[in-house]
C-alpha cells in the first residue's frame, strides 16, 4: 500500500508501505515475497515507467512467480492506447526470468452502467462492434484461483471474458430494461467522442485512452468470448442482465 493506513484488516495479512515507482522502497517492500499479484498502477503519464521499476525490483528481491492484471489484447499495436502499455509490462515481466501469468481483463462490465450520461444517452464511436466485458468479481475469483496454485498457472495467459459480448445498442437495451428508463446508445465519430471529452479537462493521453476504448471494440478487438473465467473458477461468468439483477437484489437486501 502506498498509504497503509487505508488497508483493510484481513486475518493473516501483513500491511507494508509500497510503490510502484520507487526502487528502494519496492526492493524493500517485496522482500520474502515469492508470489506477487501485481494490479496494474493508477493510470498515469508514467505508468509503464512505474511498471517497468516495480518489475525490476521485484526480479532484485527474489520474487519467482509474478500474476499481472494485464488487458484483454494487449498488443504493441492495440487500438485501445493503455493495452499498448500492458504489452510492454507483460515483455519486461517475460524478460525478467521470474514465472509469470497473465490475467487479460476485458472491459469491467460493472462499470457499462457508468457510461450512460444524464440524458439516458451512452456516447462513443464503438459502431457495432462487441465488447465481451467481465466483472470485476470474476477477474478477482480468477486471481485467487492462480494465486491458490500459481505453479500450475506458470507461463500462462487468461482472457477474462464475460459469457457475451453485447454491442452497446444490445447493451442499452439490457440497461433500460433493467433501470425502468429508456436508455439508448449514439455512435459518435471519433472526431465528436473528442469533442465531447474535452469539456473535462485532461492530458492528450487521457482523452486518447478513454476515445480508444470505443474505436477498439468498434473495430472487433474487444469481442471474442472464452472460458477462461469458468476454467479457473469452476463456474460460468456473470453477465450484464444477472449482474444488474443481482445488484437490484442486494439493494433490497441491504
Ligand atoms: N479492465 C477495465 O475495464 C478497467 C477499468 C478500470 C480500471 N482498470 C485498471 O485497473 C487498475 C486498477 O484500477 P483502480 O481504479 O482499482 O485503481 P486504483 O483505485 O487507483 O488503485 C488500485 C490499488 O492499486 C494501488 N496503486 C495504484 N497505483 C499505484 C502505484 N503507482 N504504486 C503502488 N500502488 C498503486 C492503489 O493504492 P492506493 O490505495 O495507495 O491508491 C490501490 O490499492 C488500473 O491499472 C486501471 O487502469 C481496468
Amino acid at each position: 500500500m502506498r498509504d497503509p493506513a487505508r488497508a483493510p484488516e484481513l486475518p493473516g495479512a501483513t500491511v507494508v508501505r509500497s510503490t510502484y515507482g520507487d526502487r528502494e522502497l519496492a526492493l524493500a517492500s517485496l522482500e520474502g515475497v515469492r508470489t506477487l499479484l501485481m494490479v496494474s498502477a493508477a493510470e498515469s503519464a508514467d505508468r509503464l515507467e512505474q511498471h517497468l521499476t516495480f518489475v525490476d525490483a521485484a526480479a532484485a528481491a527474489g520474487v519467482e512467480h509474478v500474476v499481472y492484471t494485464s488487458f484483454y489484447g494487449a498488443a504493441a499495436d492495440a487500438t485501445f492506447t493503455l493495452a499498448r502499455d500492458h504489452w510492454a509490462t507483460e515483455q519486461h515481466l517475460s524478460a525478467s526470468g521470474m514465472a509469470v501469468t497473465f490475467l487479460r481483463d476485458n472491459f469491467y462490465l460493472d462499470f457499462l452502467p457508468a457510461l450512460v450520461g444524464e440524458d439516458g444517452v451512452i456516447r462513443g464511436p464503438a459502431g457495432d462492434g462487441r465488447v465481451a466485458a467481465v466483472t470485476r468479481d470474476d477477474v478477482a475469483a480468477s486471481a485467487v484461483a492462480v494465486l491458490l496454485a500459481p505453479e500450475q498457472h506458470a507461463s500462462a495467459t487468461y482472457d477474462l471474458t464475460g459469457p457475451d459480448a453485447p454491442t452497446f445498442g444490445e447493451v442499452a437495451t439490457i440497461l433500460g430494461a433493467h433501470t425502468g428508463r429508456p436508455v439508448r446508445y449514439h455512435d459518435e465519430t471519433v472526431e465528436e467522442a473528442y469533442a465531447s471529452r474535452r469539456r473535462w479537462p485532461a492530458p492528450q493521453w487521457q482523452y486518447d485512452a478513454w476515445v480508444s476504448t470505443y474505436t477498439a471494440i468498434a473495430r472487433g478487438e474487444m469481442a471474442g468470448v472464452t472460458d477462461h473465467v469458468e476454467r479457473l473458477t469452476g463456474h460460468a461468468p456473470t453477465g450484464l442482465a444477472a449482474y444488474l439483477d443481482s445488484t437490484s437484489t442486494d439493494r433490497q437486501n441491504p
